[in-house]
């Protein structure tokens, strides 16, 4: 089947169109390379621009009617950026969705995959969310994933559409055969800076806040490979009309579903995990809190094993092993 991936120049839409293909399926590119890259395209039908044109979306579509499903990825993704710029985010992230939603209607699209972001959840005791687990999204970035949900929310009860909204926990590592990683020089991301130690990027690796009322006071998160994230994707638009079947209620036409590995895992963990794959200490200190930061949570992985038959496979090591391996070969790849 063929399916529109928009933001498909990034991190993760590029490794889900590589699953998509590894399956035999056929993605569609919409990206206007605002922080994507035109690598991650090659070989593929690309169209270069905003989610917000309309005319391109509607040529889009007029060149490919056979589109089964969009996955709309495209998004600023940056948490402290959004902090210092809300308007840009609102307008990039809420604004243009709502164009795309739009648009999408227009041209008779009715299956939508969000990538939505666990960073809507509240803390909560025990740190294990559901789907149905009290909402409190603290930055303007995670806020904007929040209103991008309920927009497609409330065009699905009103326009006869369907859409899955996948909350993410934290994506890690790259596609394991090293078509697509992150592609930022620097991450700000807990993983991304323990690889930037172990490349002499940074002098070392300051775990941020070591008095959170978890196991051993740093915070937990649950850390998904991101080529499982995309094997979600496959599931997702495979098995999209039969995850609204299995969701009981015919009149549903709305679905939340998380992804993550059902486990948590503490930063002080992921540093010993890392530290027993590159088989050697790394220089880290113990630092404050980061503004904004919050104890973290896990996910309750049950639902997306019963809506879409899919459950995380691959190891924490694993991602590490591949996000230090796309660490030192991002450069040969991305010019
Ligand atoms: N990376 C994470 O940790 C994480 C966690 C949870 C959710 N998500 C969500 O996953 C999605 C993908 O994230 P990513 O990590 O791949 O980020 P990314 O920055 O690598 O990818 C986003 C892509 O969207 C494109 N884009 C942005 N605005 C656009 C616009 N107006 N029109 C067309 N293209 C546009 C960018 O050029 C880029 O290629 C985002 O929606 C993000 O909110 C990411």
């Amino acid at each position: 089947m063929k399916i529109l991936i928009t933001g498909g120049a990034g991190y993760i839409g590029s490794t889900i169109a590589s699953a998509l293909e590894d399956a035999g399926h056929t993605p569609v590119i919409l990206d206007s390379l605002v922080t994507g890259r035109a690598e991650f395209t090659r070989g593929r039908a690309f169209y270069k621009g905003d989610i917000a044109d309309r005319a391109l979306v509607k040529k889009v579509f007029a060149e490919h009617p056979d589109i089964f499903a969009v996955i709309h990825c495209a998004a600023l993704i940056v948490v402290p950026e959004s902090t210092e710029k809300p308007y840009e985010y609102y307008r990039e992230n809420v604004g243009k969705s709502l164009e795309l939603f739009n648009s999408l209607k227009e041209v008779g699209s009715k299956r939508l995959v969000f990538s939505s972001s666990a960073s809507i959840y509240d803390v909560v005791p025990g740190f294990m969310v559901t789907e149905d687990a009290p909402l409190k999204p603290t930055s303007p970035y995670a806020r904007t994933k929040f209103m991008m949900e309920m927009i497609l929310r409330d065009f699905c009860a009103a326009y006869g559409s369907r859409g899955i909204a996948l909350r993410y926990f934290n994506p890690i590592g790259a596609d394991p055969q090293m078509r697509s990683g992150l592609q930022l020089e620097t991450s700000t991301h807990a993983l991304g800076r323990l690889v930037d130690v172990q490349l002499g990027k940074i002098p070392e690796f300051t775990i941020t806040g070591t008095d959170y009322p978890t196991r051993d006071g740093t915070g937990i998160r649950d850390y998904i490979h991101v080529w499982d994230l995309a094997q979600a994707h496959v599931r997702a638009v495979e098995g999209f009309d039969d995850a609204f079947q299995k969701a009981g209620n015919p009149a549903d036409n709305y679905l939340v579903i998380n992804l993550g590995t059902g486990r948590g895992v503490t930063v002080r963990e992921l540093v010993t995990a890392f530290e027993k794959v590159t088989g050697q200490p790394i220089h880290k200190s113990d630092g404050p809190r980061r503004p904004g930061d919050t104890a973290g949570s896990f996910c309750s992985a049950d639902t997306a094993k019963r809506m879409l038959g899919w459950q995380a496979e691959l190891s924490i090591e694993q991602g590490i092993s591949d996000a230090l391996k796309w660490g030192e070969m991002r450069g040969r790849i991305l010019k």
